[in-house]
């Protein structure tokens, strides 16, 4: 197989850095495009080889584009693209004007241009494969947080979409919901102890604790691959059984016998 090119944008922390070192580690190109300029440096530079960083804010539309551009330039073909930048505004019913915009043109709109921006290219190379990274968030709600879980539901219904049209390019787009993921936001919530805070969250799913980036990485790296060739417009949850979940939780009080 010849080596692939990979954008992963907010490749610089987190869930994105974990994808780029997966990529990496199969063999793959990365540009790594994120507004952290330096930590997206560190990630190319961790990775070695020809991979790169480009600072990138997905809210500007024509920076994707342009950034995109010089990808390509560099390369000479994009086979993946991975959108993992993404805003974490919370607020329910007083978010403001500002919050929406900003969420909106962050997670909707930036991962929309990116795809838009990376498509004509990939369909000239032969094809490609999308994974956006969606949430949880997306299929349930959850308290407080009208603009974050609108926009990951927006980022399930923008794949299908994106999926239907460029399937005839030979371009795949799936949507991987991670559930909680040790990550600095959630770090961050927790003031940074975990010991504490993974019993309590972690009872929201089946498996009972948080993800590290890399369990959600390499799904999103089988997505991008051939194994996945005929999965695309595809929700795929990657919560520990988060979203299997019901009202009776993790069935310690609701269990009962049954009888003929
Ligand atoms: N951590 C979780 O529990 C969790 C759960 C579900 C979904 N997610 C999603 O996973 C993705 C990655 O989150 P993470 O937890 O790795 O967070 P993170 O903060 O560790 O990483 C996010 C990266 O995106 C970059 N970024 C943010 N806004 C950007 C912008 N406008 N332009 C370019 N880069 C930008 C940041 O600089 C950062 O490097 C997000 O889309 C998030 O919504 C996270």
């Amino acid at each position: 197989m010849s080596e692939r090119i990979a954008i992963v944008t907010g490749g610089a922390n987190g869930i994105g850095r974990a994808i780029a070192l997966e990529l990496a580690a199969a063999g793959g190109v990365v540009a790594v495009l994120d507004r952290e300029a330096e930590a997206a440096a560190a990630v190319a530079a961790e990775i070695g080889g020809r991979s790169i960083a480009l600072p990138l804010d997905v809210s500007d539309s024509e920076a994707c584009r342009s950034t995109v551009a010089e990808v390509h330039r560099r390369f000479g073909r994009i086979d993946h693209l991975v959108n993992s930048a993404g805003s974490f505004i919370a607020a329910g019913q007083h978010a403001t004007d500002a919050d929406w915009d900003r969420i909106l043109a962050v997670n909707v709109r930036g991962c929309a241009t990116m795809v838009a921006a990376v498509a004509p290219l990939m369909a000239a190379g032969g094809g490609g494969a999308i994974v956006n990274i969606g949430s949880v968030s997306a299929k349930v709600a959850q308290a407080g947080r009208w603009t974050y879980n609108a926009t990951k539901g927006a980022i399930t219904t923008l794949t299908k979409c994106q999926a239907l049209d460029l399937a005839a390019d030979g371009i795949r787009v799936n949507v991987v919901q991670p559930g909680w993921v040790w990550t600095r936001e959630v770090e961050r919530a927790a003031g940074g102890d975990r010991e504490r805070w993974e019993p309590v969250w972690g009872r929201y799913a089946m498996l009972r604790r948080l993800a590290d980036p890399w369990e959600i990485a390499r799904p999103t790296a089988f997505l991008l691959g051939e194994g996945a060739s005929f999965i695309t417009g595809a929700e795929i949850p990657v919560d520990g059984g988060y979203l299997a979940l019901g009202p009776e939780g993790l069935g310690e009080t609701a269990a009962f016998a049954g009888s003929d």
